[in-house]
């Protein structure tokens, strides 16, 4: 074959391919069978192989294959990712759609397209001249990280739009997700293979998009369903109609989600009851339902409130509930020591997980709910959230059951327990003398937001600890590869990866290490100021509770924890070992210069320009500070719409009170 009829094969097979794609993981029509779709395949493999020129970016050999940044970079969204106003019954969707009339002038009724909301992660494909050039996560809402080789795998994604003459630049909008079949085969699969499994499909989206090896992400089936645009060049080629849109989509080779449409209020309330009653037997989990006004002209007369537009909303389910028993009631340590109540349950698929246990809180709402063991129980879990109790099915008690005791001695150790002062809480005094306090204590020195040693799960810690390897977080840096590689079903390559992850650990950033030491009240926040306030460790620790309180964010009670932190003699002796073994990095001064240098600043209320997030970011690159909280030392209040109280409290002290326009031009340097 001469170099130009291998040139027009590969065209053609590229094409035929792509084709058979979309039949399959698009329209579900498969042509061909699987034999004879790889035999295409391994022919345009050796064709590509022996010709290495002829190889283009968009062949369906090349899905798997590209690298990936490490962290993933950054991706400005040609047009932001807004997100959804939520309403949770049908005289919240009547009030969304009365003002929707007012602010379009439209006469009733108005038309609505109706979707699922799908259950993933937003993601943005942009595609320029018609091949996907970029795809990144929704992020922040600006920008998002860049997930490309990953997206890639993705076979229902196409490389290149089904159009004759696409867009100079189009991004389509969608999500992401696991089939509820496909996630929990992948669970299979992970426990056997001795790996932490998923708690939810969203989850386990996550995760493997956030995968560093494209080779995993592909290995996971991950589908995709657009429900929308971003950016697109030229403008004019997009319909009017939300739903030609989506048939515009299609038409282009993307999968889309269902859309319907229907007319004014009351419509609608019937197609969310229809689309609660189909959720069950979906493949895949819906949280909710979306409505946008069908006509997109009215988009941006309509426009944008805070982060989520004006023309769209969310009618979401209520959280799903399910009756199930408590088999006992435990008392679990966490790393402060104090006591929470858990009930163990037997198993029940509620909210998209099962569930075997759910928070009691403390002493109090036990005592409230009046929860025993036995007893049949209505079990709720919305989203993310920890699953919990809502109430006690008093009929079903079975005869004879007594109320919970609180236990006399720690649980974990059998040392003596302490109550919480001002609240129903028990606390182990114990400390690091306590299995339990010390177990998460370090799961919290190495997780993700803290120390970050990656590959250090529950299971590792657990065998550290029992073996007496590891005691506290300053032991995990004596250990050797060996030391790792003798533990059971740690593979050598494991225990190389896992060793130059607490090896990279070391470099720790001042506020990592304080966040990671798990003093009371200290969260990340109040740990990144604490780092950028003294600058360093030693200062810090020999503040008193004066010189702390002076920190913004730092009260009377959190400062007094902080002082009792560093007195106690094992905190003293750990923290001394962690400051010989780390190579602690100062925190990012807070600029010294800058427009808004040693200023305070409150937010409060909604923004139009940027989220809170971003004015903290900000007025933060500016040289000023941002508190939660109005005080003597606060300097400027910003107030968006619909401010609170804070606002009244600064009009009360004095404070000066800006408007947004007036914190850009002080941004900007003009003030
Ligand atoms: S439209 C401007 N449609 O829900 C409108 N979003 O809570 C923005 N989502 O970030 C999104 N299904 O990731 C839209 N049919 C659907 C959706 C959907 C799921 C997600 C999306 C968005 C989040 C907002």
């Amino acid at each position: 074959m001469s170099e130009a009829e291998a040139r027009r094969r590969v065209e053609q097979l590229c094409r035929e391919l792509a084709e058979h794609d979309w039949r399959y993981y698009v329209l579900d029509q498969p042509r061909i069978d699987d034999a004879t779709y790889d035999a295409l395949l391994a022919e345009l493999r050796a064709l590509e192989q022996r010709y290495p020129a002829l190889r283009r970016s968009d062949s369906p050999t090349q899905r798997v294959g590209g690298a990936v940044g490490e962290p993933f970079a950054a991706r400005r969204h040609g047009l932001p990712m807004r997100s959804l106003d939520n309403v949770t019954d049908a005289a919240g969707f009547a009030e969304f759609d009365r003002r929707a009339r007012e602010r379009s002038g439209q006469p009733p009724p108005l038309a609505y397209t109706v979707e699922p909301k799908l259950d993933g992660l937003a993601i943005n494909l942009h595609y320029e001249q018609g091949a996907l050039a970029w795809a990144a996560t929704r992020g922040d809402g600006e920008q998002g990280e860049d997930v490309t080789a990953n997206v890639r795998t993705v076979r229902a994604i196409p490389l290149r739009l089904r159009h004759p003459e696409p867009p100079a630049v189009l991004e389509v909008r969608g999500e992401v997700f696991l089939e509820i079949a496909a996630f929990r085969a992948l669970n299979r699969r992970l426990a056997t293979a001795g790996e932490r499994e998923f708690v939810n499909p969203r989850n386990a989206a996550a995760g493997s998009l956030r995968q560093l090896d494209p080779g995993v992400t592909s290995s996971r089936p991950l589908r995709f369903l657009a429900h929308g645009v971003g950016q697109c060049e030229p403008e004019t080629m997009l319909p009017h109609w939300q739903d030609e849109v989506m048939a515009l989509l299609a038409a282009c080779g993307l999968p889309t989600a269902p859309v319907r449409q229907v007319l004014g209020p009351d419509d609608a309330a019937a197609h969310f009851a229809d689309m609660q009653r189909q959720r069950a037997r979906l493949p895949y989990e819906i949280d909710g339902v979306v409505f946008k006004l069908r006509d997109r002209r009215l988009h941006p007369v309509l426009g944008v409130a805070g982060r989520a537009p004006r023309w769209a909303v969310a009618w979401k389910f209520p959280a799903e509930q399910r009756t199930t028993q408590v088999e006992q009631v435990e008392f679990q340590v966490g790393r402060t020591g104090v006591l929470t109540p858990v009930a163990r349950l037997v198993p029940v698929f509620v909210g998209g997980v099962t569930v075997s246990n759910a928070t009691l809180h403390n002493l109090d709402e036990i005592e409230r709910k009046d929860v025993r063991v036995g007893d049949t129980v209505w079990v709720r879990r919305a989203g993310d959230v920890i699953p919990e109790i809502v109430s006690v099915l008093p009929e079903a008690r079975p005869p004879g059951a007594q109320p919970v005791e609180p236990p006399s001695r720690c649980p974990a150790c059998g040392g003596a327990l302490e109550r919480v002062a001002g609240e129903a809480a028990l606390r182990c005094v114990n400390h690091l003398g306590c299995p339990a306090q010390r177990r998460e204590a370090l799961r919290h020195f190495v997780s993700r937001r803290a120390l970050d040693i990656e590959g250090l799960g529950e299971r590792l810690i657990d065998l550290l600890l029992e073996r007496d390897l590891v005691r506290d977080p300053a032991d995990l840096y004596a250990l050797t590869v060996t030391d790792l590689a003798e533990l059971p079903r740690v593979a050598d390559k494991s225990a190389a990866n896992l060793y130059a992850a607490i090896a990279r650990s070391r470099q720790a950033p001042l506020s990592r290490l304080l966040y990671g030491l798990g003093i009371p009240g200290v969260g990340e926040r109040t740990a990144l100021t604490l780092a950028q306030w003294f600058g360093d460790l030693e200062t810090l620790r020999r503040a008193d509770v004066e010189a702390l309180q002076a920190v913004p964010d730092v009260g009377p009670v959190v400062a007094q924890q902080i002082v009792e932190f560093f007195a106690d003699p094992h905190n003293q002796a750990v923290v001394e070992r962690l400051g010989s073994c780390l190579h602690i990095t100062p925190a990012p001064a807070p600029a010294a210069q800058g427009p808004l240098a040693g200023k305070s600043f409150v937010l409060t209320g909604t923004l139009a320009e940027m989220t809170r997030q971003q004015a903290k970011a900000r007025i933060e690159a500016a040289g000023g500070q941002v508190t939660s909280d109005v005080s003597r030392r606060t300097d400027y209040l910003v107030a968006g719409t619909a401010p609170g109280g804070k606002r009244r409290r600064a009009e009360e002290m004095g404070i000066a009170i800006l408007d947004e326009a007036q914190l850009q031009a002080m941004l900007a340097g003009q003030d």
